[in-house]
């Protein structure tokens, strides 16, 4: 390799598993002329690089390299957390045809590490630099495969490592909420309490909805856009948070901050596709009202992680008002017909 070896024995590693892409991708009689390494401008939480790899013939592959053991302070449950997505890309998502990310291979040693994804590099804009049409498409992309998902519900079965949007899933949210906020204030706990007395109703809610695949931080900063194809590829990202549960998780975090008519619109898209893909899909008045009961619980998912990331306390007061806000929506309109 030409960047200067920082530890030979794990350079090694990744060597002989770049040969064997190569040889799987191009052929046995392809010889590797260099491979150039450069942190990718991207990199969020973990480091990720930018691999090139220069074949003896003039062909070139680039992969994207997600390294879990480089981090700049730990969190919650990490190990689940990359055994997930390693599990997502290999075995569900290389099985279905839907544009995300080809897996190429890892170089995976439990419990030390190294622990590399190694991912085609897409090419593409995450869709929040985009115009709104393209967060119609990243809805309807979604609709496809949680249609798909629900259609294949086999490919998702003995994957244990997919987290359950289950009953304890969501109301163990609310109690971690209520401690945090507690701790920081006793009024502002009960406060919280009180507006969360419509969330067990929701809960009930959410899970009564058919179950598919979940991405699980369906982030406009997490979904790229190729807008050079004809369709544009929508390729999500970081999958370290599947999930089996409801499409109207993901849908919340497009279409938060939304109004009418973008909102529809969003809400429209999705559904639309879903049910072209056999999803049964509710009225639109009933998706605003399933949409807002999942925006409620990721109000209380982040007033859960407040104390411990030591949220500043007008984030928390503000959050608090949110959560408000919202059970008042949730309250307003449980009457809307649900599947
Ligand atoms: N396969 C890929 N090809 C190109 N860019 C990618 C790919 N995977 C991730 N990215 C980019 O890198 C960023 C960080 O990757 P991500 O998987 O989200 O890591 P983290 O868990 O650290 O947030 C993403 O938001 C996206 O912009
Ligand atoms: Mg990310």
């Amino acid at each position: 390799m030409t960047r200067p070896a920082l530890n030979q024995d794990r350079d090694d590693l990744l060597f002989e598993r770049v040969a064997q892409i190569v040889a799987d991708t191009f052929g046995r009689r392809s010889t590797i002329a260099a491979i150039y390494r450069k942190r990718s401008e991207y990199s969020s939480f973990y480091a990720s690089e930018i691999l090139s790899v220069q074949l003896d013939t003039g062909d070139e592959l680039k992969m994207f390299l997600k390294n879990f053991g480089s981090y700049p302070d730990p969190k919650d449950a990490m190990e689940q957390r990359r055994n997930r997505e390693l599990h997502v890309y290999r075995d569900i998502l290389a099985r279905a045809s839907l544009g995300t990310a080809k897996y190429y291979g890892s170089v995976w040693d439990e419990p030390e590490g190294p622990f590399w994804l190694l991912l085609e590099l897409v090419r593409g804009i995450a869709v929040r630099h985009c115009s709104f049409d393209y967060w119609v498409e990243a809805a309807r992309w979604l609709g496809h495969m949680q249609g798909y998902f629900y259609q294949n519900s086999g490919l998702l079965q003995g994957h244990e490592f997919l987290i359950q949007h289950d009953g304890p899933f969501f109301r163990s949210a609310r109690e971690r909420a209520f401690r945090a906020v507690s701790q920081r204030s006793p009024d502002l706990g009960k406060r919280l309490a009180a507006a969360l007395s419509p969330y067990d109703q929701s809960v009930e809610l959410m899970m009564r909805q058919p179950k598919t695949l979940v991405h699980g931080a369906y982030r406009p900063a997490e979904i790229l856009v190729d807008a050079s194809e004809r369709p544009a590829r929508i390729c999500p990202v970081d999958w370290e948070q599947a999930a089996i549960g409801s499409g109207f998780y993901d849908l919340a975090f497009l279409a938060d901050g939304f109004k009418s008519p973008q909102l529809e619109q969003i809400l429209d898209a999705y559904c639309t596709e879903a049910a072209n893909c056999g999803l049964q899909v509710p009225d639109q008045g009933s998706a605003k009202h399933i949409v807002n009961c999942y925006r409620l619980h990721k109000t209380v998912t982040w007033l859960s992680q407040s104390f411990d990331r030591k949220f500043p306390e007008k984030d928390v007061m503000k959050l608090v008002s949110m959560a408000e806000k919202l059970a008042g929506l949730v309250l307003s309109n449980r009457t809307a017909c649900v599947p």
